[in-house]
């Protein structure tokens, strides 16, 4: 490993649903002046968008063709933010039923293809973080470092319970165990580090001592 002053850019974030991606990608981005794209909410937008035309995840075919004509304003910040027609649906995105919905849609082949070109198209020549499940192995396989974050199903619905003030975790641990099968047993590009990750486990890391690693490993990334 060489260390140096200018971070590795384009860096891929992968790992299970609530593994801390966003949080982690989001600190990591303001602390090197990155932008980031947090690509769950592009899925999460299309099937929000889905959800209000009323195109089940079941017709595949009508899915791929919205896909490709759908006009979302992805807009890579210190916070991602996305505009469906002028308006700005970022808060609408972990809505119960999109939360449902999303593993089904973004499962389908052509809705990946669509938001996988858009996804390259903004990271091409940006200093940016993505994060989802298949960037290191898809989206950016020549990314020159690639984290994999995991962490205990337990730890990771606490974790999501916590932030959205839940009584208890049950619910939280129903989705994210529900949302990991689907992930990685879909056919297309099922959630899995890619073979050069670096793999951290945050089970037992606070969230400082995760983006304190993330930031050693971004500024000392093999080059
Ligand atoms: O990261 P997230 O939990 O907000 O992602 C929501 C869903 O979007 C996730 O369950 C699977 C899908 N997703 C994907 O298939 N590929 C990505 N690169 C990012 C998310």
């Amino acid at each position: 490993m060489r260390c140096n002053d200018r971070p590795s850019s384009p860096i891929a974030i992968d790992g299970p649903a609530a593994s801390g991606k966003s949080t982690v990608g989001e600190a990591l981005a303001k602390q090197l002046g990155f932008a980031f794209l947090d690509t769950g909410l592009m899925y999460r937008a299309f099937t929000l968008a889905a959800l209000r035309i009323g195109l089940s995840a079941e017709d595949p075919d009508a899915c791929g063709k919205f896909a490709e004509e759908l006009s979302l304003r992805v807009i890579p910040g210190t916070r991602t933010r996305i505009e469906l027609g002028g308006e700005d649906i970022t808060e609408r995105l972990r809505d119960s039923e999109v939360e449902a919905k999303v593993s089904r849609y973004s499962a389908i082949p052509r809705v990946r293809a669509a938001m996988v070109s858009s996804q390259r198209a903004l990271a091409q020549g940006a200093q940016i973080i993505l994060a989802g499940r298949d960037i290191g192995t898809v989206v950016l396989p020549g990314a020159p470092l690639k984290l994999f974050l995991t962490a205990s199903e337990d730890a990771r619905a606490k974790r999501r319970g916590e932030q959205t003030g839940a009584e208890d975790d049950a619910q939280a641990r129903h989705d994210i165990s529900r949302r990991d099968r689907v992930d990685s047993t879909r056919t297309v590009s099922p959630l899995k580090p890619a073979p050069d990750a670096i793999l951290i486990d945050t089970t037992h890391l606070s969230l400082a001592e995760v983006i304190d690693l993330a930031l050693e490993y971004a500024r000392c990334a093999r080059s």
